[in-house]
């Protein structure tokens, strides 16, 4: 992507940046501001050192990127692959995400959430470190814009099982024909899944959508019909 400079040349895009809250992010209702535009937002939560959004960002320049991470130098090095990538729709919010959905998105204002192989927390008496519980579903339905869909994928049996019950007793059906499915539905794979995938673990994807405004009927998914 290029802009169109003030005297009419081509200028390279602003690079992309880091949000801070309380710093560029001053209310949860920013975000236009910061992109500059009003377009359909595309959160992805616990992106590690993985680049499927910015594969997303390059391939779908109308709408906006956000990256949530709690590991700095993984916001660094994301925001340094995106200025080599010149992205101008990707930031970078280097928060917990308790606290960026939480507080740093309006009601209704963003169209796909990701959430790829969260960290398990296998042992039972940290099972309540696990990012999807019932907090999550809640503020994943309060953020998302009607229509919007969650994007999820572990290699963990009951960790999977916890994400398919706690997203159902949180007003969300599931879009996948079969509960899920082994091949990402938009065809990345992950960092973290090439990696179980190797160590021959099954992969688990799964895709979600608010009860309250999918249609009755509203067809499940398959691999070759999940699109988004
Ligand atoms: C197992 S890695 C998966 C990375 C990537 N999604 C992939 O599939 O390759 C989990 C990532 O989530 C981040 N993370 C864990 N808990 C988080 C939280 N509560 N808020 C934001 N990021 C979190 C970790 O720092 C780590 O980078």
């Amino acid at each position: 992507m290029r802009f169109r400079s003030s005297r009419g040349g081509w200028v390279p895009p602003p690079a992309p940046q880091l949000v801070l809250p309380g710093r560029e992010l001053i209310g949860p209702g920013e975000w236009p501001s910061i992109f500059g535009r009003e377009a359909p937002l595309i959160v992805e939560i616990g992106f590690g050192k993985d680049t499927f959004l910015l594969e997303q960002a390059e391939a779908q320049p109308e709408r906006d990127h956000v990256g949530v991470e709690r590991d700095t130098h993984r916001a660094a090095l994301f925001l340094k692959r995106a200025a080599a990538r010149g992205l101008a729709n990707v930031r970078a919010l280097p928060v917990a995400a308790e606290m960026a959905l939480g507080l740093c998105f309006p009601d209704a204002s963003i169209a796909e959430l990701h959430v790829y192989f969260p960290d398990p927390w296998p042992k039972v008496r940290h099972a309540k470190n696990r990012l999807v519980q019932p907090w999550f579903a809640r503020e994943s339905r309060r953020v998302l814009a009607p229509g919007g869909v969650v994007y999820m994928a572990t290699d963990d049996e009951p960790y999977r099982d916890q994400m398919l019950d706690v997203m159902s007793a949180g007003g969300f059906v599931n879009l996948m024909a079969d509960g899920w499915q082994e091949q990402a539905p938009l065809g990345h794979e992950t960092k973290f899944e090439r990696l179980w995938r190797r160590r021959g673990r099954g992969i688990h994807h799964m895709l979600f959508r608010d009860r309250a405004t999918t249609g009755a009927g509203a067809p499940a998914l398959s691999a070759t019909t999940a699109s988004g």
